[in-house]
Order: structure tokens, then C-alpha cells, then sequence
């Protein structure tokens, strides 16, 4: 079984960790690092990536696709783009995870303005709370996990979240897991969702065969490396390049 994922980088590699580790399929994953940032371009020119990545998934063979990028995800939903295959939206999971009633919402700039989330609770009678985090995706992408500088991002982003008493806080971005560590201190009480742990209960579990993974990257793929190794990232793999138009 071939398993499709993409996303601007090394976001969505918290996705397919999660999956991995439970269903040793063949992955094939899309880093569209040379188009990166994806939070902070307009709708119109994410379809056009959107179009060009599931075509190119397509021709790979694969069988399912789980979205490892909200933004993406969120354009998906909101202009009911039929992949054309099995697809596991990664949106639908975290509403799934939700189990309070006051709800903050971290995202992209694109994720948080599509309030795709917030609609959804809103339907379920949440009270919903968002707010807009990019500069974390560059602090992920840049490996700056921990630290002084991300303490005060997070501060800054975090502390209007705090005033309002949520409850419970949707990482609304497949980047924003490797800080949870940070998250969790700025905002002791809450209870953070990582969508991707709702989304996996949608794949089988078979560890028969160990997962192995291709990497496309569209930008360097030394440096794509580089990150893999940053994050210890353990499941055989090999990287490629793959051409893109801007
Ligand atoms: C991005 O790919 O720029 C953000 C990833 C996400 O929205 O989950």
C-alpha cells in the first residue's frame, strides 16, 4: 500500500511519524520546500500547488492520502477539491479531539483567516478562540525548538490565548508539535491537541513490514536532510528532487 502526505516542509513529518510507527506502508511525501511558506500565500496560488502535488501523487500510485498541512487542508475543505482518492483530513480530526467547550485555535495566517475550524466548532456550540502563529512554522523549519527567542514568540502569541481561559488548544499546524514543549509551559492548564494522534486512528495497524519512505523536495535536498537529522528521524528513507514551477 502506497500512503501519500505533502507539505511545505518538515511540518508534516509529525504526521507521518504518527502513521509510520502504526502501518509499515510504503510513504511518499511531498516537501514543497521551494514554495515554503505556504501560510502566507493566497488561495488561488495554493490550489494551483494543491492541483500540481495530488496529480503528482496520483502518478506515484498511491492509495490514500493523509493531509500533513492545515493550510492546504483548509482550502480543500472550503473549495471542496475532490482529491480523487481516499482523504483523511487532518481538520476533521483535531474537531474530533475536542472535548470542552472554550476552544483556542493556533495556525497559519491562511488556516486561522479560512476559519475552517472555527466554523466547524462553532456548529457544535464551542466557543472558539484563534489566533494567527506563523512565525512558528520558521522557527521549526530553522530548528530552533527551545530557547529564549522562542520563548518570547511564544509569549507573545500565546499570552491574549491565556486571557481568555481556554480549556483546550488545537495545534492547527503539522509545525507547531515540535513546540509543544513550549506551548504546554506557556499555557500550563490547557489541554493541547496534536490532530495528528485523531488522525491516525484512521489508519490500520499492521507493523508487518517496517514503513519505508520517499521524500520529493522541491527545494535543496541536502538541506531537507539536514532537518530529517535534526529531528532524529529514524523510518528508512530516500530523498529526491522534484521540479515545481514557482
Ligand atoms: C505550512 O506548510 O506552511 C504550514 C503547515 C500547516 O498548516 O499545517
Amino acid at each position: 500500500m502506497k500512503i501519500g502526505l505533502f507539505d511545505s516542509g518538515i511540518g508534516g513529518v509529525s504526521v507521518l511519524k504518527k502513521l509510520a510507527y502504526l502501518n509499515g506502508a510504503h510513504y511518499i511525501y511531498v516537501a514543497d520546500t521551494d514554495r515554503a511558506p505556504y501560510g502566507i500565500k493566497t488561495t488561488e496560488t495554493l490550489e494551483r500547488y494543491i492541483y500540481e502535488i495530488l496529480s503528482f501523487l496520483h502518478q506515484k500510485g498511491v492509495s490514500k492520502i493523509f493531509a500533513a498541512c492545515n493550510t492546504t487542508d483548509s482550502i480543500i475543505l472550503e473549495k471542496n477539491i475532490n482529491p480523487g482518492i481516499e482523504y483523511h483530513s487532518i481538520i476533521e480530526a483535531g474537531v474530533c479531539a475536542v472535548k470542552s467547550d472554550m476552544v483556542g485555535i493556533i495556525g497559519t495566517n491562511i488556516t486561522v483567516q479560512s476559519a475552517t475550524y472555527k466554523s466547524r466548532l462553532e456548529q457544535l456550540e464551542k466557543r472558539v478562540f484563534q489566533k494567527a502563529t506563523q512565525l512558528f512554522v520558521s522557527l521549526v523549519e530553522e530548528g530552533i525548538f527551545y530557547g529564549r527567542m522562542v520563548e518570547a514568540v511564544a509569549n507573545f502569541y500565546l499570552t491574549p490565548l491565556k486571557k481568555k481561559n481556554i480549556e483546550e488548544l488545537i495545534l492547527g499546524c503539522t509545525h507547531f508539535p515540535f513546540l509543544k514543549g513550549i506551548i504546554s509551559r506557556v499555557l500550563p492548564n490547557v489541554r493541547i491537541i496534536d490532530p495528528a494522534e485523531e488522525l491516525s486512528h484512521n489508519i490500520s495497524v499492521s507493523k508487518e513490514k517496517r514503513a519505508f519512505v520517499d521524500f520529493y523536495v522541491t527545494g535543496s535536498s541536502k538541506e531537507f536532510e539536514r532537518k530529517l537529522r535534526r529531528i532524529n528521524f529514524r523510518i528508512p528513507y530516500r530523498v529526491h528532487n522534484l521540479d515545481v514551477k514557482q
